[in-house]
Formats: structure tokens, C-alpha cells, sequence
């Protein structure tokens, strides 16, 4: 299903026509945009989910069941999207979330990524499935912020290797997912035999493997028996802080306080996993309750709108990683519309805190907000 060369290149290359970047003015246009253009096994790839998909959509719905009590009169002609992270001030709260294998979207893959995110003051979290090395990609773009997400291979020594590239080549952060200890039933996937090529880390982790391989097969060469003593043992021996993303509930909060760990990511994955756990939006606070105040805790999954951005914040989240919506732009127009899909969410951003009354991203809390009479988005 991969498809390279000059025909990838002649249909992605970028936009059109201005006239096309103009239409594109919501995620959602983006959403639709890529629908049409990208091959259907890579598209069964970026857009599914696990089971019957109830996770899936029910992460978007779950930012559409929260209704925002705006503030009126409150100066807002100046105002400042910054946010803390990790200790470091970043100019807004919006992370391009770790997506595996991103040339299969579009053939400048994980680097176009990386220059979107740089344009618009992003961080960019690269995957340890990335169809690039964290070197490789820190060598070609290396004004980006970035950080890299660790799959931990049953061969620990790539895994090794790995880290120590990041560690050498400018990452800042050590995002390990531990909601994968096997991949999710993904029936998009399996019906349309979606695979992806080997790179140069996957070739060591697979004893040698040339070629495509299906993401079953890449996600076999991830240790199933990965335990908290791992993450601990990772988090004193790097010189980097360690975020554990796909942690949903307020117990594994507290065990991941207690083990080293500095930050959290209150993810499902994007539903690519155990279908019918909660989403990320209604998994936040429990774990903000739990560990709020010793983790800096960050949320991902169905975030499609500037509103739904500060209603995260508002729960208590200092960032939210924003996944698909960047895979979109990356697919329908390449770095330009990889930026495009986190200009709209930053411009949307900064309308929707100007409205609630909020100037500073800092200053949204739980009074912001509202359980929604509606159920679900209307
Ligand atoms: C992902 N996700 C993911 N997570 C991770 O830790 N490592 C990975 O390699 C991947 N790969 C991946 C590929 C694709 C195509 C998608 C869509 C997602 C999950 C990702 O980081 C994030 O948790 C979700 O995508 C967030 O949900 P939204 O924003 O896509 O709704
Ligand atoms: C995915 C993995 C590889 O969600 O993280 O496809």
C-alpha cells in the first residue's frame, strides 16, 4: 500500500491552487480533503480506530458534551497563548502528537511534520515507528522542539541506541506509551492489509526484516512485559525528563508519580486501542485530581477545535497533543498544510479565549466551564 516516487510526488506535492487553501478553513475541511486523496490503506491507517470505533468518535463528542461559561467585559485586546510544559515556557499549548510511519500520508512524512510544528512554535513529538531516525530528523530540522516517544523493543539494545540518539541530537523529552503492549484489533487495517516500509531502526529491532511490514508486525518487535521498574530504570538513567502518555485513570496516575516519571499524557490512543475506555476529555480529571500537582499533565484525542483546547486547559491540562488533524494537512498539501491545520487550531485558539474572556491561557480553570445540557457535540 506504500506508495513512493514520482506519482506520490505529482498528486501530494502541495496545494493545487490558492484558490483550494482558501476552502480549507476548518479541520474538519481537512478531514474531508485528505479522505479523498489518500490511498485507502494508508487512509484505514490514519483514520481508524479499535473495535467498533465507540472510543474513536466518542473522543471528539466528549469535548462537545463540555459547554464553556464565557467571562464578559474582561480586557482581551492583548492576549497570550503560553503556556509552562516541562519547566520550559512554550508560545502555546498545542504538541504535534507521535504518529507512526507518516510517509504513508505524504512523502515528506515525519520531517514535513517537523516543519510545520517550527513554523507555528509547536512541539514536535517524532515516533519511535517513524519512517525517519531521530538523528536524521534533528539534522533536517533542526530549529524544531522536539521529543521523542519510546516504544521499548523486546531487543532493549535498539532501544538503547535509540534513546541515545535522542539524547545526543537535541530532544528534549522521553515520551514513553504504555498503552501498547499489543497492538488493538483495527478492522480498517486488516481489511485493507495496510503495511509500511523498514527503515534502517526497524531493520535492527526485526533481526534484519527488508521491505514493507504491517503495523502487527512492526508492533510485535515491542515488549509486551514492559513494567513500571522499566520506566523508573529509564527515567534515572537518561539525562532526559520522562512523560508516560496512555495513562487514564487516577491509580496508574499515582504509580507513575511514584516511579520517576515528571509528566502524562491522558491518552487512548486515539482510539486505535482498547475500544470503549473512557476519552481522554472525561479520563483528565481524575488524574489532574490524583497527581495535578506534583505531574504536569497533558491530554490528547479529538481535539478539532480551539475550543476544545481550552476547555482541556480549563480541566486542568498544561498542553493537549494534537494528532490526525496534522496527518490531514500533511497528506492534503504536505508542510503547508501540516501548518495550516495548527495555524487554524492557534487562530481558533486565541478567538475562543478572547470569547470565554480567558487572556491568558493561564488563566482558564474549572469555572470555565459546564457540563453541556446536549449530550455529545450537537
Ligand atoms: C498514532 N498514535 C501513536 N502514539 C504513539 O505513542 N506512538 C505512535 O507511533 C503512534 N502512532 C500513531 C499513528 C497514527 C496514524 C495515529 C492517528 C495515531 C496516537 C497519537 O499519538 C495520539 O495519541 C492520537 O492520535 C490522539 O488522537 P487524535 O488527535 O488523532 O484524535
Ligand atoms: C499506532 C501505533 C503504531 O497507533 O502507535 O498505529
Amino acid at each position: 500500500m506504500f506508495v513512493s516516487g514520482p506519482v506520490t510526488a505529482r498528486i501530494f506535492r502541495s496545494f493545487e491552487t490558492v484558490a483550494e487553501e482558501q476552502e480549507l478553513i476548518s479541520i474538519a475541511d481537512y478531514e474531508a480533503a485528505a479522505r479523498a486523496r489518500v490511498q485507502p490503506g494508508a487512509l484505514a491507517y490514519l483514520d481508524g480506530g479499535a473495535g467498533d470505533e465507540v472510543t474513536l468518535r466518542d473522543n471528539v463528542a466528549a469535548w462537545g458534551r463540555l459547554a464553556i461559561r464565557p467571562r464578559q467585559l474582561v480586557p482581551v485586546g492583548h492576549r497570550d497563548t503560553a503556556v509552562t510544559v516541562l519547566g520550559n515556557v512554550r508560545p502555546h499549548p498545542l504538541i504535534v502528537a507521535p504518529m507512526a510511519f507518516q510517509r504513508l500520508a505524504h512523502p515528506a512524512g515525519e520531517a514535513g511534520t517537523a516543519r510545520a510544528a517550527a513554523a507555528t512554535g509547536a512541539v514536535m513529538c517524532l515516533s519511535t515507528l517513524a519512517t525517519t531516525t531521530p538523528a536524521a530528523l534533528a539534522q533536517a530540522v533542526p530549529e524544531v522542539a522536539r521529543w521523542f516517544q519510546v516504544y521499548v523493543f523486546s531487543d532493549r539494545g535498539v532501544t538503547r541506541e535509540l534513546v541515545a540518539q535522542a539524547v545526543e541530537h537535541g530532544y528534549e523529552a522521553l515520551v514513553v506509551t504504555v498503552d501498547l503492549p499489543v497492538l488493538g484489533v483495527r478492522e480498517r487495517e486488516l481489511r485493507t492489509k495496510v503495511s509500511a516500509p523498514v527503515s534502517e531502526v526497524h531493520s535492527a529491532a526485526a533481526a534484519g526484516a527488508r521491505g514493507s511490514l504491517t503495523p502487527a508486525e512492526f508492533t510485535a518487535l515491542i515488549d509486551p512485559n514492559l513494567s513500571w521498574a522499566d520506566v523508573e530504570r529509564l527515567a534515572a538513567e537518561s539525562q532526559l525528563p520522562v512523560i508516560v502518555k496512555g495513562v487514564m485513570t487516577a491509580e496508574a496516575s499515582r504509580l507513575a508519580a511514584a516511579h520517576g516519571v515528571r509528566g502524562l499524557v491522558v491518552s487512548n490512543h486515539g482510539g486505535r486501542q482498547l475500544d470503549t475506555v473512557l476519552s481522554g476529555a472525561d479520563a483528565l480529571p481524575e488524574v489532574v485530581e490524583a497527581v495535578g500537582d506534583r505531574l504536569d499533565v497533558l491530554v490528547d484525542g479529538g481535539i478539532r477545535r480551539g475550543s476544545d483546547v481550552i476547555k482541556a486547559l480549563a480541566l486542568g491540562a498544561r498542553a493537549v497533543m494534537v494528532g490526525r488533524p496534522v496527518l490531514w494537512g500533511l497528506a492534503v498539501a504536505g508542510v503547508q498544510g501540516a501548518r495550516r491545520a495548527l495555524e487554524i487550531l492557534l487562530a481558533e485558539l486565541d478567538v475562543a479565549m478572547a470569547l470565554a474572556g480567558a487572556p491568558k491561557a493561564t488563566d482558564l480553570d474549572s469555572s470555565f466551564l459546564a457540563r453541556a445540557p446536549w449530550s455529545g457535540a450537537p
